[in-house]
């Protein structure tokens, strides 16, 4: 497999409302991020993952797009944009965008157009359909924050679809004016230096509305392969696909290098294995290890050179690890460390959501005015309706609620954890005076200077990017252990995901072995079956 810059990298995810204020109006920005870039340099990550800073109403904090050339005021300014992608050059790191191509906001001057009247030019740039007879909805198909995917446009009498809020007009693919609005619009940033984008559920492109196809459409591959060709191809930059309903063949697809799309995509059957058939993540599942190590197995066997993984645990539509995997209550620190070392040593470019590095966790607001994702405040709302009870809900929230990536960032422990002078946009989750980056710094064994370590032994260690993965002990109900080999080469993972001591024995040969990394500090005799204390984990280098 020819080798590519990104297979070694560590990428950050930025979700830049929550990140950093520095002017004091409550909302991260632009100037806040370029002031953190030597603590993620420190961190020793290759790229940021920047969530949506283009000019947005905020309907959906930023996923809703008004002017895909400029920047939303509370971010700051185009300039701004271009001093972030200067720096973070000169720190050795790469900026990839968000690409929200899906959907436009309704605010965007091509749909403020094309609502004029059904001959506008850009009417055909959406999709509408006329009202069924009973002037209802064409039909049923439902928004994925909630209620109809359908929204009646008064003035021309047709409905226009919206498969996220009725603020987020789906754009239609099929219009190849469309498309070259957009691939242009990428060269025009790919032309700024980024080095690459991340795709917003770009497997909802290619479908066909009236066959009731939504994702992984007829139109998607040949549209990714156009795209491709005609803006990022012949560039050297790291390009991610959001993909809910891939599968390990799906994949393929799209990451095979011989097919020319994107460098890899972001699987979810390890994150919807937790959710309920009915009310999905509202009504989350108990953790399940032996079904996460079958998916991790899949998916790290399966590609094999036909495609690349990407490695992650959480980002901002999802819960915290440590809240979600871990133990964030009795063993936050081990676990944190657990969990990061469990995925990093990997095969695939692993994703850090902010925060994740100093085990920042899930946060249980008491009242439902304190949150303030839409998708979150919609379902409240309707599962109610539908029976659920409030505390049913809350418990639905406090599980799964977006607003638990959200947060905001703590950096140190004055008032709202250093991230504003002013009043946060949403509140800051409590712990901060114990969870904060300033106390990670100043503690050698924080959570912090586990992920470094990490990350260095990524670059330092070519078996743990290109090595062979093998899965041990699948059916045991305590550990998650695997292999990783290459040209002689071979490490052993193990990990306790339990907050029980577990018994772990390694059943081959072993001549030498040698503790890389241990959450514990401790040092491991393979010749003998290991104790595991809760949440214990450790990198052993078997010879
Ligand atoms: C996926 C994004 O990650 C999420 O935050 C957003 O709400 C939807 N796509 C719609 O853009």
């Amino acid at each position: 497999m020819e080798k590519k810059w990104w297979h070694q990298s560590v990428v950050y995810q930025v979700y830049p409302r929550s990140f950093c204020d520095s002017n004091g109006d409550g909302i991260g920005d632009i100037q806040g991020i370029i002031s953190k870039l030597d603590y993620l340099h420190k961190l020793g990550i290759d790229v940021i993952w920047l969530s949506p800073v283009y000019d947005s109403p905020m309907d959906d904090n930023g996923y809703d797009i008004s002017n895909y050339q400029d920047i939303a005021k509370e971010f700051g300014t185009l300039k701004d944009m271009e001093q972030l992608i200067q720096e973070a050059k000169a720190r050795d790191i790469k900026i990839i965008m968000d690409l929200v191509v899906n959907h436009t906001s309704d605010e965007h001057a091509w749909f403020i157009e094309a609502k004029k009247n059904k001959d506008n030019p850009y009417r055909d740039y959406y999709i509408w359909r006329k009202p069924s007879a009973d002037g209802k909805p064409p039909n049923d198909l439902q928004s994925i924050f909630s209620g109809s995917a359908w929204e009646l446009d008064e003035t021309t009498n047709e409905y226009y679809l919206h498969l996220f809020s009725k603020k987020q007009p789906d754009l239609n693919w099929e219009n190849d004016q469309v498309v070259k609005e957009i691939f242009d619009m990428m060269n025009w940033w790919l032309d700024k230096g980024i080095g690459g984008f991340r795709m917003d559920v770009i497997d909802l492109i290619g479908k066909e509305i009236d066959k009731g196809i939504i994702d992984n459409g007829p139109h998607l591959h040949p549209l990714l392969q156009s795209m491709n060709k005609a803006t990022f191809g012949h560039r050297d930059v790291l390009t991610v696909g959001e993909t809910w309903g891939a599968t390990v063949d799906i994949a393929k697809l799209y990451s095979n290098p011989a097919r020319d799309e994107v460098s890899m995509i972001f699987q979810f059957e390890h994150v919807t294995m937790s959710w309920d058939e009915e009310h999905g993540k509202w009504r989350p599942k108990p953790f399940d290890l032996i079904k996460l190590k079958e998916i991790f197995h899949k998916w790290q066997t399966g590609l094999g050179k036909q495609g690349w993984n990407s490695l992650f645990w959480n980002n901002h539509d999802l819960p915290r690890a440590v809240s979600k995997y871990g133990d964030d209550k009795h063993y936050r620190v081990e676990s944190a460390k657990m969990l990061a070392t469990t995925l990093h040593m990997m095969r695939g470019t692993p994703y850090i959501f902010q925060g994740e590095e100093i085990g920042m966790t899930n946060v249980s607001f008491e009242s439902i005015d304190s949150y303030r994702d839409i998708e979150t405040l919609n379902f409240y709302r309707d599962k109610l309706a539908e029976g659920f009870t409030h505390e049913e809900m809350m418990d639905g929230l406090w599980a799964n609620s977006r607003d638990n990536a959200r947060t905001p960032m703590h950096w140190h422990t004055s008032e709202y954890a250093g991230f504003t002078t002013g009043t946060p946009w949403i509140d800051v989750n409590p712990n901060y005076s114990d969870i904060n980056v300033e106390a990670a710094l100043a503690d050698e064994n924080s959570v912090f200077y586990h992920y470094q370590k990490l990350i260095q032994l990524r670059k330092e260690l070519p078996v743990v990017v290109y090595g062979d993965f093998e899965l041990l002990v699948p059916k045991d109900q305590q550990i998650f252990a695997y292999t990783r080999t290459l040209d002689g080469h071979k490490l052993l993972i193990v990990s306790n995901f339990s907050a029980e001591k577990a018994t772990f024995h390694y059943k081959e040969a072993v001549n030498s072995c040698k503790t890389l990394l241990s959450n514990y500090g401790n040092t491991y005799d393979l010749q003998q079956a290991l104790t595991l204390a809760p949440y214990e984990s450790a990198i052993i280098q078997i010879g």
